[in-house]
């Protein structure tokens, strides 16, 4: 659940059982230069817990073999494994049907796959599709390559000082000839929480559809789709605690229906000859060629690990870690945080004094201190805040006040290191 903000709780007493929880990450126990990592990276990935792991290994141990394609005894295992897997997805996500449940390599994949399907059938010469100023290229480029097709316009929504997007701009923008609105739910380099809701029944007042990129949203909590009235909505199993390479386009049935497929291949067919090709149902129409079946299955166990959470807890714990930190970024001397929107997602993007944030990074890595640097694959947000770049640490469920003080105190060392 991705909970407004609580800015006077404070971290303790804890509401729920970081440590145990963190018991079930392996990899929490690493040692980077001598530290004890402090994984501050999660909106680049997170990591995976036992179960994740576990369902992995056992697919390749017991049941591999290639789905939809073989009678014998394996490849039934495999295919229902892989099936029950869309099924968990499906209901963690809400989802009317599991024929709404496309899987593809990740988002990147998913926003592609609608830009070249949906995009192609309903945007031409003269229309405008609209994105926010706060998209990952991911949801930039796939729309410009549209646009420059077809010959339409890329409509942005400008964002205010704080890294919101200025929703009466955003109204005006809907009232041209709009086909298409695409806009992330969270933002990877501000951790700006969309009010998509309202921005989708905007836009639906006006009979445009409205695709979600859902990357950054899903490591925060359960998404319902049909509560959020999205058609689209894309993310990765790798930023919530499931593999890499393995992800989700959720789309309406109807949607789906009337679009043609993305690739040719094996899986997506009916019948084959010469002269016609019969493509098959839904979801598979989507799914040429062998899927990532492994990463299917464990991302499966990651909804179901994710479903067994308590969310209400998680989601305040997190907003008081979020708080936290940025309460101390805030004391720091020379530390400027790019992304002080009312509503955010526990990510923190800065720049101190003017150290080159990949200094900040390479120094905090010696202290076992894993964060992000650089532009996070958002170009136009570094440009609209007149950085080059930032330092990023994004906290997941596992994260605690003690790691904070880890950063701060590596934080404090690049300025020894540094002379300032
Ligand atoms: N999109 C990922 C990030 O923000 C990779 O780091």
């Amino acid at each position: 659940m991705i909970t407004p903000p609580t800015t006077s709780v404070p971290m303790s007493p804890q509401t729920f059982d970081v440590e145990s929880l963190r018991g079930e990450f392996p990899i929490l126990n690493v040692l980077v230069h001598g530290h004890r990592l402090v994984y501050l990276d999660n909106a680049a990935t997170s990591q995976k817990p036992r179960a994740v792991i576990r369902s992995e290994e056992e697919y390749y141990r017991t049941m591999n073999a290639n789905v939809h394609r073989g009678v014998h005894t394996l490849s039934e295992k495999a295919t229902a494994r892989y099936e029950e897997s869309r099924e968990s997805i499906r209901k963690y996500i809400g989802a009317g049907s599991a024929k709404e449940i496309v899987f593809v390599r990740g988002t990147t994949e998913a926003i592609n796959l609608v830009a070249a399907t949906y995009g192609k059938m309903h945007v031409g010469k003269g229309d405008h599709v609209v994105i926010s100023g706060m998209e990952h290229h991911s949801n930039i480029v796939p729309w410009q390559m549209l646009c420059g097709e077809t010959g339409a316009l890329l409509r942005v929504i400008p964002l205010n000082d704080r890294g919101e997007v200025i929703l009466s701009e955003y109204e005006k923008i809907l009232d041209g000839p709009v086909k298409l609105v695409a806009i992330s739910h969270i933002s990877n380099a501000l951790g700006t929480v969309n009010p998509i809701r309202e921005m989708i029944a905007s836009a639906h007042r006006r009979g445009i559809p409205v695709l979600v990129d859902g990357a950054q949203a899903m490591q925060h909590g359960p998404v319902d789709v049909r509560e959020l009235e999205c058609d689209f909505y894309a993310f990765s199993g790798h930023k919530m605690f499931g593999p890499t390479g393995i992800g989700i386009l959720f789309g309406r049935e109807a949607l789906l229906e009337t679009m043609p497929p993305y690739q040719g291949g094996g899986d997506m067919i009916k019948s084959v000859t010469f002269e016609k090709t019969i493509y098959n149902d839904l979801p598979h129409k989507f799914e040429a060629g062998t899927p990532n079946i492994a990463g299917a299955v464990a991302l499966g166990t990651a909804t179901e690990w994710l479903s067994g959470l308590d969310w209400t807890a998680i989601g305040l714990y997190e907003q008081n870690l979020l708080q936290y930190a940025t309460d101390a970024l805030s004391d720091m001397p020379g530390v400027r945080i790019i992304g002080t929107a009312e509503r955010k997602a526990g990510i923190v993007s800065f720049v101190m004094n003017d150290i080159h944030p990949h200094d900040i990074g390479t120094i905090l890595d010696r202290d076992g201190v894993a964060i992000r640097t650089g532009h996070h694959c958002a170009q136009p947000v570094m440009m609209r805040y007149g950085v080059p770049a930032t330092a990023r640490a994004s906290f997941a469920l596992y994260n605690t006040a003690s790691e904070v003080d880890a950063l701060i105190a590596a934080l404090g060392r690049v300025r020894e290191v540094m002379g300032i």
